[in-house]
């Protein structure tokens, strides 16, 4: 692996700005908890690893939100540069650094993890790396520590596979031009004119024109990462259980609570079908054909310590939880394998309400499931584990994890909003109870920081944002339009500000956000 440093990985463009909840630690452990695994506590000595951080948003919420260090590397400088400003003002005191896996596998100074995870990395990096990530868990992942690894995968992604080879053979031997955004529209138009010209692929994967239009409306900076790398190996569930093997991994569960509810997921024929299969590996290879798993998002331990049904049901009973959104916002509808289903309002929506009680606080499940002596435990589980799904509700971490958290989490928070005062690349801010981001669009940060500055009114923190976006030359889009009028913009902004205050900032402030 000697060349140049980025290995064949397109770097021409730094990475976008997102946020992964499969990475926070509160939530990997809530997930394998869900599954009836023992979960590792938290505690002031943890340590964490990330590897292949991209802009770094992830790890430094969650090295804000939780106890412990962090140790993360992402061999694109420019992306660890970003990173480490971050820390800086969160004063994580992560140790961020611009090493590839080789090198970071080379070191002999790092200590034994909690956690190992990386998101979006195994498709995009070569074999060899594959290999260097396994001996890394192997030399460095704590026995029952936690490793979580996301991929693109088959059956999924078969009929689609050629079309991310005809983007990579244009881009090599195409006619391509400069810039990185210029050489992904020159190999969309060119897949596009392919499709148009009918080949008889078309008709064994019909949906390919459709698929290619859904991508060609994605982020560009993001496709460049996506399908121009030199590597691109999707794999099935197997080969990577199998990869992961000689650091001793157990596959676990993956990292969607969603994936527990068969209701929404498995018609009752797959269900049956599976239910039949002893093997956990082959069950879940064969569940993928179900489902038409395309990208997976695994959750393994090394070591995993399987809990009695008594002991998960006391656990997950001490476990608190809190609301991610307004109450009257969480949708009655969830979207599995099977499509959209629609959630039973009278189970649902008395648990939202008491969740939203005494101005939306955190409470055990065990507070909570008081309030529903008459519901069976297996309705509880599957409730909780549907709204956590759903992203409407999340796990909290211990209180003592949560106090050394606010500090930290503060300061990011505080930093972030004072850079949406000139754009809207992070649109996350992070939360000391959950361990992990909430999403925060620009505007709702900059009515924080008016906030924070003293302004008391939403109309004031209308006014704030207008005068930071008039000085700028920024308009509002409504409806896809930009708003001209300076009353315009204020009556939206004012709207938005109004709804920011009765709605979300509530929630915010019970999540430890504000
Ligand atoms: C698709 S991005 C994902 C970034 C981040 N995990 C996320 O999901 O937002 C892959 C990242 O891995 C980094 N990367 C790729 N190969 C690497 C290697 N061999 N060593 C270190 N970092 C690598 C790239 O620079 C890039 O930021």
């Amino acid at each position: 692996m000697s060349e140049a440093w980025n290995e064949g990985y397109f770097t021409d463009v730094g990475y976008t700005y997102g946020y992964y909840r499969e990475i926070n630690p509160v939530f990997q452990r809530f997930c394998l908890l869900l599954r009836g695994l023992a979960q590792p506590e938290p505690a002031e000595g943890t340590r964490h690893c990330e590897l292949g951080f991209g802009q770094g948003v992830s790890v430094n919420i969650h090295a804000a939100a939780n106890p412990g260090r962090y140790v993360a590397t992402d061999f694109n400088p420019a992306h660890a540069a970003h990173a480490r400003r971050l820390a800086a003002a969160s004063g994580s005191e992560a140790l961020l650094v611009d090493e590839s896996f080789e090198q970071l596998l080379e070191r002999d100074d790092l200590p034994q993890f909690d956690s190992i995870s990386l998101h979006g990395i195994w498709t995009w990096v070569s074999r060899d790396n594959h290999e260097v990530i396994a001996e890394f868990a192997r030399r460095h992942l704590k026995p029952g520590g936690i490793f979580y690894n996301s991929y693109n995968c088959f059956p999924g992604w078969s009929p689609a596979y050629p079309l991310r080879q005809l983007f990579a053979l244009h881009d090599r031997f195409g006619v391509t031009p400069n810039g990185a955004v210029e050489r992904v529209e020159a190999a969309l138009k060119f897949s596009e004119a392919l499709l148009a010209a009918n080949p008889n692929y078309l008709k064994a994967a019909p949906q390919l024109t459709e698929r290619l239009k859904s991508i060609a409306t994605q982020n560009r900076h993001y496709l460049a990462h996506e399908y121009f790398n030199r590597e691109w190996n999707c794999m099935y569930f197997t080969d990577v259980v199998d990869a992961l093997a000689p650091a001793k991994l157990d596959w676990a569960c993956t990292a969607s609570p969603l994936d527990a509810v068969d209701a929404v997921n498995l018609a009752e024929p797959a269900q049956t079908f599976l239910k039949g299969v002893d093997h956990p590996i082959l069950r879940e290879q064969a569940r993928d054909y179900f489902v038409n798993q395309q990208f997976r998002k695994d959750l393994y331990v090394r070591g995993a310590i399987r809990l009695s049904v008594a002991e998960q049901r006391e656990h997950l009973l001490d476990t608190r939880f809190v609301l991610t959104q307004p109450a009257d916002q969480v949708p009655m509808k969830v979207t599995g394998a099977l499509g959209e289903a629609s959630l039973q309002e009278d189970l649902y929506k008395p648990f939202i309400e008491a969740l939203a009680a005494d101005a939306c606080a955190p409470k055990t499940l065990r507070r909570l499931a008081a309030g529903f002596s008459g519901m069976a435990w297996p309705v509880l589980q599957q409730i909780v584990a549907v709204l956590t799904g759903m992203g409407a509700v999340a796990p909290c971490q211990p209180e003592s994890a949560e106090r050394e958290a606010r500090t930290r989490c503060r300061a990011l928070n505080r930093h972030l909003c004072e850079r949406a005062r000139y754009g809207n690349e992070i649109e996350f801010l992070a939360s000391p109870l959950t361990g992990g981001g909430i999403s925060v669009p620009r505007f709702q940060q900059i009515f924080l920081l008016a906030r924070e500055q003293g302004r008391k009114q939403p109309a004031e923190w209308a006014q704030f944002a207008w005068g930071m976006l008039d000085a700028q030359g920024q308009r509002i889009l409504k409806d896809g339009k930009a708003l001209e009028s300076a009353e315009e913009n204020l009556a939206e902004l004012t709207t938005q500000a109004g709804e920011f205050a009765e709605k979300r900032l509530p929630v915010l402030k019970a999540l430890g956000v504000v």
